[in-house]
């Protein structure tokens, strides 16, 4: 059976949580809210929206509609002139040899993310034409760990999604793709990703044998 395999981004292919986390650090301070690493972890694989609203209630604090949408589009104005400065040296480690091997062999690949910004991380780092399909935040209405994302890359792939395999850094992200009833692959913790089939640290981890015999 042909396998489909379905990447996240943020995280798995890029790390830019550093990014989204000097942006929100900016915003959170300036209205007089603490941001910590610890706090930026759980934003991982969370929606723009749905961040902001964690980062409010951290912070006990409540704003009207328009500051909301005022600072959420502050927020990716920050996060997109970090996004400006990207090359291919930001790619993780060993990526490109996955996706090497997946497009050589003419193996069916999308992307599945929550990121608005996905189409444009991926022309900064020039792996837009190594994706079949390409699910993001402009495309789905509703969050991981619902697997609307998934199953929609799925659909276009024209790959059932029990064949479908998903590597993924965020816990909401591994649920999403178990709700689809895909085979999960998590990329970061094992302690955090317990809910995945599979768990490496990182790509390096991964030989293109145990990618064949999936
Ligand atoms: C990914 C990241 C999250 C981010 C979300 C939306 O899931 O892990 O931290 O909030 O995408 O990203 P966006 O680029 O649309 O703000
Ligand atoms: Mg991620």
């Amino acid at each position: 059976n042909t396998k489909g395999f379905i990447f996240d981004l943020d995280g798995v292919i890029v790390d830019t949580a550093k990014y989204h986390f000097l942006a929100w650090k900016k915003l959170a301070n300036g209205i007089g809210i603490d941001f910590t690493h610890e706090q930026n972890e759980q934003l991982k694989g969370v929606s723009r929206v749905k961040s902001l609203e964690k980062i409010l209630s951290w912070g006990n604090k409540v704003i009207s509609d328009d500051e909301f949408s005022e600072l959420i589009s502050k927020k990716n104005n920050d996060y997109l002139s970090y996004i400006e400065q990207m090359s291919t040296q930001e790619i993780l480690p060993d990526i490109p040899k996955v996706l090497n091997y997946l497009t050589d062999n003419n193996i069916p690949v999308a992307l599945g993310s929550a990121s608005k910004n996905a189409r444009a991380i991926l022309q900064k780092v020039n792996l837009i034409s190594k994706f079949n399909v390409i699910v993001d935040g402009n495309d789905v209405t509703k969050a991981k760990p619902n697997p609307e994302v998934f199953l929609t890359a799925a659909q276009n792939l024209e790959v059932a999604p029990e064949n479908c395999v998903v590597f993924e850094d965020s816990l909401a992200g591994i649920e999403a793709a178990k709700n689809a009833n895909m085979i999960a692959i998590g990329i970061g913790d094992v302690t955090i990703l317990n809910k995945a089939d599979f768990v490496f640290k990182d790509f390096t981890e991964i030989d293109l044998e145990f990618i064949a015999q999936l």
